[in-house]
């Protein structure tokens, strides 16, 4: 039995309009169950979200700057995430880190002004099918997530959460298997635990990579995965609330 609560985030990415917003806030206005759950919808809708969506559920920004204001013309920083309600930010994402090249260094500048704002950093880490495939998973998830702590330190993670996704899972319909989850979710706890072994122990680790209603149970079930990031299937809300329950 885990003592961690479970966590379920769907991160829409740059897709849905407010008539998904208005679906998801009637579908998840019925659950009651025990995980926490928490949408990250595209900036414009970030504020609607919190007004529509029950207390219950945490909304979240995608991204957010590394600096608080100023004249950097089409950023949004921590406190304003913070201002329209959010409770969380998605960081280091896979596509940030490949699409706009985003650095370790930048990464925990992010986190680092996310917590300051309050707000919860979910930090993103995971390995290209090459990386995997010259066995360098272990060496490279666990890199960048202690890449973070370094900068940050390790008691920031006593308010954070920590995304797996391997690169090659996402969008692929190529799930991980939850055996191939579970090994890389206890080699990056067992690298937490080399720098506090209570935060390692507390951490919420979520694996995401084309997780659906039909897998997620399966993945969850594994002793070190304590909920999913969720990409496509969070844009239809009966999957969505489907892999919520199989959170439980
Ligand atoms: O952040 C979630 C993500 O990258 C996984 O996407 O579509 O494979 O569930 P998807």
């Amino acid at each position: 039995m885990k003592s961690r609560t479970p966590l379920v985030a769907g991160n829409w990415k740059m897709n849905g309009r407010q008539d998904l917003l208005a679906e998801m806030a009637q579908v998840l206005a019925g659950y009651d169950g025990a995980a926490e759950v928490v949408i990250c919808p595209p900036y414009p809708y970030l504020a609607a979200a919190r007004s529509v969506l029950p207390a219950t559920i945490g909304v979240g920004g995608q991204n957010l700057s590394d600096q608080d204001d100023g004249a950097f013309t089409g950023e949004v920083s921590a406190p304003m995430l913070a201002e329209v309600g959010c409770g969380y930010v998605i960081i280091g994402h896979s596509e940030r880190r490949a699409l706009y090249e985003e650095t370790d260094a930048l990464i925990a500048a992010k986190f680092s002004r996310a917590q300051a704002a309050g707000l919860v950093p979910i930090l993103c880490v995971g390995e290209t099918l090459e990386e995997r495939e010259a066995g360098d998973t272990e060496a490279v998830v666990c890199g960048q997530l202690q890449a973070v702590v370094d900068a940050v330190g390790i008691a920031a993670f006593d308010r954070a959460v920590v995304a797996y996704e391997p690169v090659w899972a996402i969008g692929t319909g190529r799930t991980a298997s939850p055996e191939q989850a579970q090994e890389v979710h206890a080699s990056l706890r067992k690298s937490l635990a080399q720098n506090d072994k209570d935060i390692a122990e507390s951490l919420c680790l979520l694996y995401g990579g084309s997780v659906k209603a039909d897998n997620a149970a399966l993945l969850f079930a594994q002793s070190d995965i304590d909920g999913g990031l969720i990409g496509g299937a969070s844009l239809t809300a009966d999957s969505f609330i489907a892999i919520c329950q199989a959170a439980e």
